[in-house]
């Protein structure tokens, strides 16, 4: 087995690393992550690896983007597997502080992202942008890494980083790699693990029916109005699925438009027994 990545608790033994890195001229390469880590991280990090002299990776399930009645308590924690799979991936250093090490006592600052965040996943989940955007900012001033990685499952998160970076002037580049999936479509996630097997079977229909609108559009459907309805439509036919939203907005604004002339997003969040899954299709 490769060697086990070393570990930081403490954001100043973190910063000690960053700064020993930088003495010897390295790069680096950074994925934020909540652990619980699956085939769509272990992309991220061997992309990461192949970018950069050396990888850190964040293992931090953030309490702050988690609403009260969310499933914070129980997001799975697997440390023992997520070593193995930093190992196998070749990062150097893994970023794994307390709550209270991220959040001192008092902390009262926070970075939101007007109107990105308001939208879509942001009207189901109030304040979980603010969460979001916090802790990464968090992050990216601890690590300070050249590169960093994101996945385009949460596409509206990838968005609203990308526009926190630029607006901040965050010295940093940013790559959003292509959503893993399971053979039969779904899209790789953390949550997965909530599913029971009659649910696990049901929950590929949320991307069969996203891929659908997809097909609608590369047969040169550009009315926004009928791309949702046919999703909305077929979602809502699934039994077991309870449809949060599901909408076609244009890629850059996160906006509805009449007519897409610019590229597009089609997403969908549904309920699945007590687990909310999201995903989306790209409309170029
Ligand atoms: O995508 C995630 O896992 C989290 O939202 C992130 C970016 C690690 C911030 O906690």
């Amino acid at each position: 087995m490769a060697d086990l990545p070393s570990v930081c608790a403490t954001i100043a033994e973190m910063r000690a690393v960053v700064r020993a890195q930088r003495v010897a001229g390295k790069t680096i390469a950074f994925v934020p992550t909540m652990g619980a880590l699956h085939r769509g991280h272990a992309a991220l990090l061997h992309a990461a690896h192949q970018q950069a002299d050396h990888v850190v990776a964040s293992i931090f399930v953030n309490p702050t983007q988690f609403g009260p009645h969310e499933d914070f308590h129980r997001y799975p924690r697997t440390w023992e597997a997520d070593l193995a799979v930093c190992a196998d991936a070749g990062v150097g250093h893994i970023f794994a502080p307390s709550a209270e090490e991220m959040y001192p006592p008092g902390a009262r600052t926070g970075v939101e992202v007007a109107k990105l965040q308001d939208q879509l996943e942001g009207l189901s989940r109030p304040g979980h942008f603010r969460g979001v955007c916090t802790i990464v900012l968090k992050l990216l001033n601890i690590v300070t890494p050249d590169t960093v990685f994101f996945g385009q499952k949460d596409a509206q998160q990838a968005r609203i980083i990308r526009q926190m970076i630029h607006d901040l002037n965050l010295p940093v580049e940013m790559i959003v790699l292509p959503t893993v999936r399971e053979p039969d479509g779904l899209a790789l996630s953390s949550r997965n693990q909530y599913l029971s097997p009659a649910e696990r079977a049901i929950a590929p229909q949320l991307y069969r029916c996203l891929a659908d609108v997809q097909a609608r559009y590369h047969e040169g459907e550009r009315q926004t109005s009928a791309l949702e309805a046919e999703l909305r439509s077929e979602l809502l036919d699934i039994t077991g699925f309870r449809l949060d939203y599901a909408h076609v907005v244009e890629a850059d604004t996160l906006m509805t438009v009449d007519c897409l002339h610019k590229p597009g997003l089609a997403l969908a969040a549904i309920t699945l027994g007590t687990t909310r899954l999201i995903d989306n299709v790209t409309l170029p």
